[in-house]
């Protein structure tokens, strides 16, 4: 059966409105998706029925929440072929980044390695800078082809006995590239270095198996995947979380502690201190619940549909330029229109109801790699349809318009 984008949008309340008076066309789920009527939905319940802290409590409500919070760490787990005590929930991906990075950072020593690469967003840039500037290790960077491709012969010579961790991008918020993970991985471990993978993108777009993969450390947030913000998955292999210190101290997170020593628990909770974001954990299980009931093959080819549609579209225009055209990239368009500064062509953009990112998307090594300051960025999720594509082109027309 054909996939039916009408069906889904009727489970998203926001897609109904209007914006400036026109139909919505949402076209910035790399930044943040909207979300299903399933998530509202138990999040409300959760909050008008039965809702206490976790892991405290030995009344009703507290045992109910802490189910409810339990359960969505094993929907999360089976989401990504994981064990649930591999499962930690933190505040989103980024995160999860830096407790993986504050954590291995304890051990790291002058000289050593991180390998990262071009396409990386901030998240996953800037928690290793902390390690260069307060443990002196080098940050060595894979480089990006001109379509949008790691440069793997490059990161092949990058790896060496100093490299420690390689942390990179499953799937780039800019270019759209999808990255062939588990050679990364299985490059990286041939000289002994950990792996931890940025999935923000990928988990959206297409099933992850962190097993295939052999990731040693795999994050992602809970708001591009039709979740609520506040929440975010690290995934990290049992002995690998064991081996890391605590991030944050607080409660929940100790084995005993006394005036003069403390224990800690083993992980997940060990890195969950203080109250949990509760709610947001049950509305990513439900959001998790409701992507694993549609049929995620099709949405990935409505997807790559909706983008080959538009890109199809653009080819003529000779006053936009596509940055990021890798073969079998996801479903993310960014550009820039001559003459055209890109947070104007956002603004003008929205005039028609079309929302669309502006900036250098949390990514200023990868816009200064391709010679620009900013781009525009559409991404496409599976509520969006081919006639909202093609009024996002001809919106686009109108836009260049006034720039030519
Ligand atoms: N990382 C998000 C984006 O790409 C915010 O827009």
């Amino acid at each position: 059966m054909a996939f039916d984008a009408e069906a889904i949008r009727r489970d998203f309340p926001i897609l109904s409105r209007q914006v400036h008076g026109k139909p919505l066309i949402y076209l910035d789920s790399a930044a943040s998706a909207q979300k299903p009527r399933a998530v509202i939905d138990a999040m409300t319940h959760a909050m008008e029925y039965s809702y206490a802290n976790v892991h405290r409590g030995l009344h009703t409500l507290a045992n109910e929440t802490t189910d409810a919070y339990e359960a969505a760490r094993r929907k999360a787990a089976a989401f990504i072929g994981a064990d649930e005590n591999e499962i930690v929930f933190t505040k989103g991906g980024t995160e999860a980044v830096n407790l993986v990075a504050s954590g291995i950072g304890a051990s790291l020593h002058p000289g050593d390695e991180i390998v990262l690469s071009e396409m990386e967003h901030h998240a996953n840039i800037v928690p290793w800078h902390f390690l260069r500037e307060r443990k002196g290790v080098v940050l060595k960077w894979v480089p990006v082809t001109d379509d949008g491709q790691l440069d793997l012969e490059a990161y092949q010579n990058l790896l060496g006995p100093k490299t420690r961790v390689v942390a990179l991008s499953h799937m780039s918020n800019v270019l759209g590239t999808i990255n062939d993970a588990k050679s990364l991985a299985r490059m990286a471990h041939d000289v002994g270095a950990l792996v931890l993978f940025d999935g923000c993108q990928a988990i959206v777009h297409k099933p992850v198996d962190v097993k295939d993969i052999d990731a040693d450390f795999y994050v992602f947030s809970g708001h591009k995947l039709y979740g609520p913000t506040g929440i975010g998955i690290l995934y990290g292999k049992a002995e690998k979380l064991a081996a890391l210190p605590p991030y944050q101290g607080g409660g929940e997170m100790i084995g005993a502690v006394s005036m003069d020593e403390i224990t800690y628990a083993d992980p997940p909770h060990r890195f969950e201190a203080g109250t949990p974001p509760i709610l947001e954990a049950i509305g990513l299980g439900a959001a998790i619940d409701w992507l694993a009931g549609q049929d995620r093959l099709a949405i990935a080819q409505h997807e790559h549909g909706l983008y080959a549609h538009v890109r199809e579209r653009l080819a003529g225009f000779n006053w936009l330029r596509v940055i990021g055209e890798a073969p079998g990239k996801g479903a993310i368009l960014s550009f820039t229109v001559d003459g055209a500064h890109a947070h104007d062509v956002a603004q003008i953009l929205d005039r028609y109801g079309v929302a669309v990112r502006a900036g250098t998307h949390c990514a200023e090594p990868l816009m200064r790699r391709f010679g620009v300051t900013s781009s525009a960025r559409a991404s496409f999720a599976l509520y969006n349809t081919v006639e909202e594509a093609d009024a996002f082109v001809d919106a686009l027309t109108k836009t260049q318009a006034f720039f030519a």
